[in-house]
């Protein structure tokens, strides 16, 4: 039988969201007018009321408590701080106060993503991730932030993803503003990492001025590519220069610049490559799955030992200690989520056994939500949610989850349940 895995005493174990896919009543982000659109989102949902967690954020807290929790990775909603360029609402960093006393008075410590995804449409409308003044724009509200919110949360993401914004906004046109163009995903990479480091600096420096401890990095996703075929050079040479552009250009810069405190990695699967010049507006390639693996709801490769895999490349490259700030699964009806859950933390402990210093794991995600493009239909919560009556119900993988983070340990016998 396996022997118990264990976690370290002061290991953060918790879970993640977003502001616009949960909290609901902002109509002022690019991804509102973006939902609008007839056939953007499937089934035409768009993120209104989402899980209508600005209402029900004490409750959605009272759930993390009950079931173990220690940590939590929200966000904050730039167009509902900032609703025109310039002008800062008091009454919304009274709302995120409110959020972050409630995780202080439930004993769950608070991680703040500045930046997730979603931008004020005062912005979209002059170009968004490709204005010249974004690294400026985004400093501020992350300044703004830290000397709001500041004595509220030490842990903080400048910036969720990066490549993946880029990438589906700009090449793969499915996000917003819907582009299809190579160049302008290599335009938006490149401001969004000047507008990372301007925002780590001035985070750093509004938190010096006002007192406040803080640590800040991203949220880097990264993903294991292999070549379809590695005996086919086409496939092999896509697969490099994938690798190159998507995962490691922005964290290899990042790396490089010391300008991360630890390193956020969301996680999620594993793309087979096979070069196809037939898809120019997907890169030229064609992303599989391996014959007969596991996969999710979406149809994503379930590979948790890509989770180690990349720990091992990536902790050293960065030189600072790591927090797994997503990993999650699509699975509605909770068949593959406790297995999923049980492996990945299981990698997490092996890593950490071979000396590599991750701090905490944030699944996503605590409940159902708007999942982008795919709208409400992908359930990645350990709590499902009802849209219809804003119902939470947990689902039995939460209740293991919280085993696990209470008794600090994944024990021999659910490993072996597992096949672990
Ligand atoms: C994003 C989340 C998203 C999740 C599942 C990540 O790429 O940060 O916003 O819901 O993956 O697709």
């Amino acid at each position: 039988m396996s022997a118990e895995l264990g976690f370290p005493e002061d290991f953060l174990f918790g879970t993640a969201t977003s502001a616009t896919q949960v909290e609901g009543h902002c109509e002022d982000t690019d991804w509102s007018a973006f939902a609008r659109e007839p056939g953007r989102v499937r089934g035409g949902a768009t993120p209104r009321i989402a899980c209508d967690h600005v209402h029900r954020f004490r409750e959605d807290v009272k759930l993390q408590q009950a079931l173990g929790l220690g940590a939590h990775r929200l966000s904050l909603e730039w167009a509902r701080v900032e609703p025109r360029a310039g002008e800062f609402d008091p009454a919304a960093w009274d709302h995120y106060r409110a959020v972050l006393g409630a995780h202080r008075d439930a004993g769950i410590v608070p991680m703040i993503t500045v930046h997730h995804f979603s931008l004020p449409r005062w912005l979209s409308a002059r170009g968004g991730l490709l204005h010249q003044d974004l690294p400026a724009l985004l400093a501020r509200f992350a300044e703004r932030a830290v000397e709001a919110l500041g004595d509220l949360c030490t842990l903080w993401i400048t910036i969720n993803e990066p490549n993946v914004l880029a990438a589906h906004g700009h090449l793969l046109g499915v996000w917003p503003p819907g582009h299809h163009s190579l160049l302008e995903m290599g335009r938006a990479l490149r401001n969004l990492l000047r507008a990372h480091e301007a925002m780590f600096r001035a985070m750093h420096d509004a938190a010096a001025r006002k007192g406040h401890a803080l640590q800040a990095g991203v949220a880097h996703h990264l993903r294991v590519l292999e070549p379809e075929a590695p005996g086919r050079a086409a496939d092999r040479v896509w697969t490099a220069l994938y690798g190159r552009v998507f995962n490691d250009w922005f964290t290899q810069a990042v790396c490089a610049q010391q300008t991360q405190d630890f390193f956020g990695l969301n996680y999620y699967t594993r793309d087979l490559v096979r070069f196809s010049p037939a898809h120019p507006g997907e890169g030229f390639m064609v992303r599989k799955v391996q014959p007969g693996a596991e996969v999710n709801d979406l149809g994503w490769e379930i590979y948790p030992e890509g989770l180690g895999r990349l720990l091992d490349v990536w902790a050293p490259r960065a030189g600072v200690p790591v927090y797994i700030t997503e990993n999650g699964i699509d699975d509605a009806d909770d068949d593959q989520r406790p297995r999923f859950l049980v492996r990945h933390l299981a990698e997490v402990a092996r890593a950490i056994r071979r000396g590599i210093d991750v701090r905490g794991y944030l699944h996503w995600s605590l409940m159902d939500n708007f999942e982008w493009a795919e709208g409400y239909a992908a359930r990645f919560g350990l709590v499902e949610v009802d849209y219809a009556t804003q119902e939470r119900r947990p689902r039995p993988s939460a209740a293991l989850y919280g085993r696990i983070a209470r008794a600090r340990a994944i024990d021999r016998e659910t490993l072996a349940a597992l096949g672990e």
